[in-house]
Order: structure tokens, then C-alpha cells, then sequence
């Protein structure tokens, strides 16, 4: 029989729902902060085949998820392009930032296959070690990771970057054009490395007037859905565009995405109402609901399955889990969760 995710995002209500959590490898692992001391910085432990394989199971040795995502980052793009790409202690990734023309001509795609190599060597070394969980390639939506690239760090409002697509819309265009490409190209090489199916983080689509958002969001899934349809039938593809908000449903009849991640702030009924059946929903626990524990989140995620049953969903967080998480409280959730 087929995994019980991949049912899932063919469409099928599956009961109990399959559950993972994003960014369920990471600090709040206590074996998690062994390796990644070990490996010495970030990127180090993303291009190392043993971590990073070693990391991506970590999680599921102690929760028994339905899913392993691929331990990498978002940013391994850029970098991977030629950007300069630093993690700072404390403060989150740090680029170069592109502001011009020829900050878009200096990206090097021919340098991308080497870059990526460990990485694929990775992904193909978990496909042997999930077992009954399905394998999770991942990449950022191209207009998430141009936010990374054009404002050079993290951002609340990412002045930098709505400034360039709305005041040199070519060059913005040529730039999320780019990433595009690049994207399908990445995650047909996870696909054929052993993904079963790939997730693209939109982390900062909610940003985005709706004009924009059909341009640097809709668009350009919809560009990545086709053309992995095209070479790798039958591979679902998972869109996150967070905080869409009443863009939500567009993005997903227009894309053809097979799963969509629903951030915190939706309400899951009304979501599910502008959807079409098929399409598996995913989400959408706040992950301080999670760190704070107990009452508050067994009340939350009660309620979330209540509104799914008998609809294909995948329990998830509606955002990152924090590193200050128990440990302990993810394995209650996971245990409320196989009981509904
Ligand atoms: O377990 C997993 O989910 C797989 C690995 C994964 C990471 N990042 C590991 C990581 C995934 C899927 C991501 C996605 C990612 N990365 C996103 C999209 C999802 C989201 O959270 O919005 C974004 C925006 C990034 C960019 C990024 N990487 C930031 C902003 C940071 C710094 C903030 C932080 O949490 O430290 C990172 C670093 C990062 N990526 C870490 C991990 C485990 C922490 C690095 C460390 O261990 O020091």
C-alpha cells in the first residue's frame, strides 16, 4: 500500500492524517545541536551527505513522522548561483545584496549541478533509510528566496524588494524568471535523486499586492508545477504561499499544486469551503501553541482535526517550529494526532 502522504496528496482522505511539522529537524533536538557542532557551521552541515542524512532522520527515530523533509535551507539557491551566503550567530542568513542589473548578470547557472551534488547525494542516501514515511525534496518559491537576495537578510517588510518590482519591473521579472528555471532544474534532480514529492516555501508571498502576487507567486508555481508534471508525472507538488490570505484560492486552481500549506491565521472551515476537495490540505497548529503545550495546544489541534475529518489533510504547523519547543510536546501532539 501506498504511503500513507502520498495518498494523501492523491486526493484521499486518509484517517488519521499523516503528520509532520516544518522545520521538524533543528535546535530544538537536543542530538540535533550535537551534530550541527560537529559539522561546525550551517552550510557545512547542509553540503555533508552524512549529516545532513543523519539530522533529516533524527526526527523521525523520536516521533515516527509520516514524512522526512531534506535538511538543507532555502538559500542553498542563491549560493549555489555564485551569491555570497553567510549564516550570522543570532541573526539568520546574510547575501550580498542584488540591486541592480548586473547583480543579476553575475549569478553563475552553470555553476549550480556542482554546487548541488552533495545535496542530491543526500536526498539519495535518505530515500534508502525513510522507510514507511515518504521523502520530502524541497526548494523556496523563486519570489521568497529574490526577498533573501535583493533586501541581502531577513526582513519584516521587505521594503528593498517591493521597491524593485514595482519601480524596475524588468529587472525584477528577469531575476524571479531566473530562479524559476533554476528551481525546476534543482528539483528535478531531487525528484530523480529519490524525493516522492517536493514542497516550495513561499515564506513572504503574503507581502505582496495581488497584482504581484498573480506575477511573482502564481505565475512561476504554476511554470514549476507544469514543467515537473511534464518530466516527473505522479510527483505531487506541495505550495506554501504564507499569509496568501484571500489570494489563497487562485494560487491554488491556477497552479495545480496537489497540497497547499495553510498558515496560522486562516480559518481551516472557510479555507476548505474556497478549495477544491481533491486537493490536500496542510497545516496549520501555531507553533507557539506548540512550545507552550498542554491545554492550549491539545484545545488547537482537537479542533483542527475536528474541521479536517473526512477531507485529504496533512497536520503540519502553520509555520516553522521554534527552537524553544520540548521535545516532549511534539510527541504528545504526535500522539493526539494517530488517536483522532
Ligand atoms: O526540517 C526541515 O524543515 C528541513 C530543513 C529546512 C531548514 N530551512 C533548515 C534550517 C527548511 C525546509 C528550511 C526552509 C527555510 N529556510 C525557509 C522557509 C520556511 C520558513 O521558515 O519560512 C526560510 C525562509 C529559510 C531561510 C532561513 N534559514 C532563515 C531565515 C534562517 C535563520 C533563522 C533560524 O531559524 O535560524 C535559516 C537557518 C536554518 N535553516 C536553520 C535550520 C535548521 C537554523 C540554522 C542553525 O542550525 O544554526
Amino acid at each position: 500500500m501506498a504511503k500513507k502522504l502520498l495518498r494523501t496528496l492523491a486526493g484521499e482522505a486518509v484517517w488519521p492524517p499523516p503528520v509532520w511539522l516544518m522545520r521538524q529537524a533543528g535546535r530544538y533536538l537536543p542530538e540535533y545541536r550535537a551534530v550541527r557542532a560537529q559539522a561546525g557551521g550551517f552550510l557545512e552541515l547542509c553540503t555533508n551527505p552524512v549529516l545532513a542524512t543523519e539530522v533529516s532522520l533524527q526526527p523521525l527515530r523520536r516521533f515516527g513522522f509520516d514524512a522526512a523533509i531534506l535538511f538543507s535551507d532555502i538559500l542553498v539557491l542563491p549560493w549555489a548561483l555564485g551569491q555570497g551566503l553567510r549564516y550570522a550567530e543570532g541573526e539568520g542568513p546574510v547575501l550580498p545584496p542584488i540591486r541592480d542589473a548586473a547583480g543579476v548578470r553575475a549569478l553563475q547557472p552553470a555553476g549550480l549541478a556542482s554546487a548541488i551534488a552533495p545535496i542530491l547525494e543526500t536526498v539519495h542516501r535518505l530515500r534508502g533509510e525513510v522507510g514507511e514515511a515518504a521523502l520530502i525534496g524541497f526548494a523556496g518559491g523563486p519570489f521568497t528566496v529574490a526577498c533573501y537576495m535583493v533586501q541581502g537578510s531577513g526582513s519584516k517588510e521587505w521594503d528593498q524588494v517591493r521597491r524593485m518590482a514595482w519601480s524596475d519591473p524588468v529587472l525584477f521579472a528577469g531575476l524571479i524568471d531566473l530562479l524559476t528555471e533554476q528551481t525546476i532544474v534543482y528539483l528535478s534532480a531531487q525528484i530523480e535523486a529519490g524525493a516522492e514529492a517536493v514542497m516550495l516555501f513561499d515564506s513572504w508571498a503574503g507581502v505582496l499586492a495581488p497584482s504581484l502576487f498573480r506575477a511573482h507567486v502564481v505565475e512561476p508555481t504554476a511554470r514549476i508545477v507544469a514543467a515537473l508534471r511534464a518530466r516527473h508525472p505522479g510527483v505531487p507538488v506541495i505550495g506554501f504561499p504564507r499569509q496568501a490570505g484571500t489570494m489563497l484560492g487562485e494560487f491554488v486552481r491556477a497552479t495545480g499544486v496537489r497540497g497547499v500549506g495553510i498558515d496560522t491565521a486562516a480559518e481551516l472551515a472557510m479555507v476548505a469551503r474556497d478549495l477544491p476537495a481533491g486537493v490536500a490540505m496542510q497545516g496549520n497548529l501555531d507553533p507557539l501553541a506548540l512550545m507552550a503545550g498542554g491545554e492550549a495546544m491539545t484545545r488547537e489541534s482537537d479542533a483542527i482535526l475536528a474541521a479536517m475529518r473526512g477531507r485529504a489533510f496533512i497536520f503540519n504547523l502553520g509555520h516553522g517550529i521554534v527552537p524553544q519547543t520540548p521535545p516532549e510536546h511534539v510527541a504528545a501532539l504526535v500522539a493526539r494526532v494517530r488517536a483522532a
